[in-house]
């Protein structure tokens, strides 16, 4: 073991999903190890402790799992469990921290962007719970990263990664896995596989693991598992620059999937994960299922399910994502809660059994198997239902909305805009917000407004400035917030929201639908006369 002196980087702070900035930043001599070393300096409890390392096979994957191991062995960590090929969905780390005791685990990935030489890099640290770490833990290493004057490493060779089996380096064993087998077994104990194989018996599904890390546990799932065709599974093979796309699951970036899904053959179902697999999308024939209409449906249909079939506490949702699954909670007599964006505020309500279910408009759902979101258990949840339903996507969502009614919704982002007019327009509303209630805009009339706060009910911890949140007494909403994710300039997020009762017109176009309330969002917050945009840059 070595000890090398090395001086701090500015900037090291971890973002709503660890520490993201470009390979060429991470390339930077010392700049990982200072990462590195700063989480064993703030994570007492690895020394001596077991730790989960992977990630979703970006480019510079490979090259980080050396290093970290390395500084893992030299800090005195006891044993790694490393994914074949460095290779581990995000859900999955969650899946084997718990299922190992582990003192934690670290996820390479950069979820959703772009990858290769002149993409995105990230390192994120998950806690024993499985879950990301709390804010106290990174701000912790964020604060040792200021002042960081050494790390510590070991001078040994490269691990083969390709070997499954165990393995040494310095002191520390190093156990290569198979990275989908303990997944695969966690969802047989959830869902059942037989009713779903029945189901899609000479059906066509297409799964779109856009070249990132979900193609070998799609394969395993659907192809070897399930009996289904290769071509069922598209893009399966894990890229480090993702094939040169972004492998965000959305109409545009999985265009592939909404052309299949939208032509006159299209298959019985339609799916996709993100870089790290802890995103999906679900489609039928035809018909993309908004991810917050698919919380809601997961939670009124939850008991269909193997896994949940004694029924489920309460669920949870972030604020910007539409409330369609809080009608469902009412209905059902169970618990639900808003909790600002970001996994790691249902953490405290999963821990403390309040909660089983809950997701995001960001494309994220999951439950209380694991603490991170979790794309293909959604699929597989999704599926499941339709299974025991005996019906496709587009009967599922129909009678959802006739048994609820339909929160119409959708987000309107202006990425890339410039700091000072996003926080131009933040400012400017959040000083009006006070007096717009009671003022009639176009019909509409506010009824609240206001910028969000969680109390955690849990901890009675409280995070301010979580969004700023416009409330119509027609039960219309909008809700504007700064990404907390991008890597270039600012985003700025407008998310739409207007209900319809069951007995309303459910069949609208989208976009025609929230065009009113687009209209009131932008007289009140005038996002694109400050940003000087036409237009949002991305409609999802
Ligand atoms: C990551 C987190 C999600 C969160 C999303 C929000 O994906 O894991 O929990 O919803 O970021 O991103 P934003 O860009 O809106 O801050
Ligand atoms: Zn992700």
């Amino acid at each position: 073991m070595i000890e090398v002196n090395t001086t701090p980087f500015d900037g090291q702070k971890p973002g709503t999903s660890g520490l993201r900035k470009k390979v060429s930043v991470f390339q930077q001599p010392n700049y990982l190890e200072n990462f590195v070393q700063s989480i064993f300096d703030s994570v007492p409890e690895l020394r001596g402790g077991t730790l989960i390392v992977g990630g979703d096979g970006r480019f510079y994957n490979d090259v980080a799992i050396q290093i970290i191991l390395r500084i893992a062995s030299a800090n005195g960590v006891a044993q790694t469990i490393v994914g074949q090929n460095g290779l581990f969905s995000t859900p999955a780390v969650s899946n084997l921290i718990r299922l190992n005791e582990a003192a934690g685990g670290i996820v390479l990935s950069a979820s959703h962007n772009p990858g290769g030489p002149e993409g995105d890099f990230g390192i994120k640290f998950n806690g024993d719970n499985g879950g990301p770490a709390p804010e106290s833990v990174t701000d912790a290493i964020f604060e040792r990263t200021r002042h960081i004057d050494q790390y510590k490493i070991v001078k040994e060779s490269d691990i083969n990664l390709s070997d499954i089996g165990e393995t040494h380096l310095g002191e520390m064993t190093v156990k290569i896995i198979d990275p989908v087998a303990d997944y695969l077994t966690m969802m047989e104990d959830i869902f059942d596989f037989d009713a779903i194989k029945n189901l899609l018996g000479g059906k066509q599904i297409c799964f779109d693991a856009m070249h990132a890390v979900t193609g070998p546990y799609a394969t395993a799932i659907f192809c070897e598992r399930l009996g289904l065709p290769e071509g069922s599974v598209i893009n399966g093979t894990p890229q480090p620059d993702f094939g040169g796309g972004h492998p965000d699951p959305n109409p545009v970036y999985a265009k592939e999937l909404f052309d299949t899904m939208f032509s006159e053959n299209a298959p019985f179902f339609g799916a996709a994960s993100d870089g790290d697999g802890d995103r999906n999308i679900v489609l039928g024939p035809n018909i993309y299922i908004s991810p917050s209409d698919s919380i809601a449906v997961l939670a009124a249909n939850a008991t269909d399910v193997p896994g949940y079939e004694n029924g489920i506490p309460g669920v949870a949702r972030s604020m910007p994502t539409s409330r369609a699954v809080d009608i469902v909670a009412k209905d059902l007599g169970i618990e639900h809660f808003e909790t600002p964006t970001g996994w790691k505020f249902f953490g405290n309500l999963l821990d403390a059994g309040r909660i089983a279910l809950c997701g995001e408009e960001s494309a994220g759902a999951s439950s209380d198997h694991i603490r991170e979101k979790d794309g293909l258990w959604a699929i597989l949840m999704w599926l499941n239902i339709l299974a025991s339903r005996h019906q496709s996507v587009g009967d599922v969502i129909s009678d959802h909305w006739l048994t609820y009614g339909r929160h119409y919704y959708s987000r309107h982002d202006y990425e890339g805009v410039e700091k000072a007019k996003a926080d131009a327009v933040m400012l400017g509303l959040s000083e009006k917000l006070e007096s717009l209630v009671g003022k009639t805009f176009k019909e509409e009339t506010v009824s609240k407004a206001d910028n969000f706060s969680y109390h955690d009910p849990v901890d009675g911890s409280v995070s301010h400035n979580q969004g700023l949140r416009v409330e119509f007494e027609s039960g219309s909403r909008f809700v504007i917030r700064l990404s907390g994710t991008g890597t270039v300039g600012a985003t700025l997020r407008l998310y739409l929201e207007k209900y319809e009762p069951k007995d309303g017109d459910l069949k609208q176009d989208v976009q025609t639908a929230l065009r009113p309330i687009a209209e009131i969002a932008e007289e009140i917050a005038k996002i694109k006369s400050t940003v000087n945009r036409d237009e949002p840059s991305l409609i999802s």
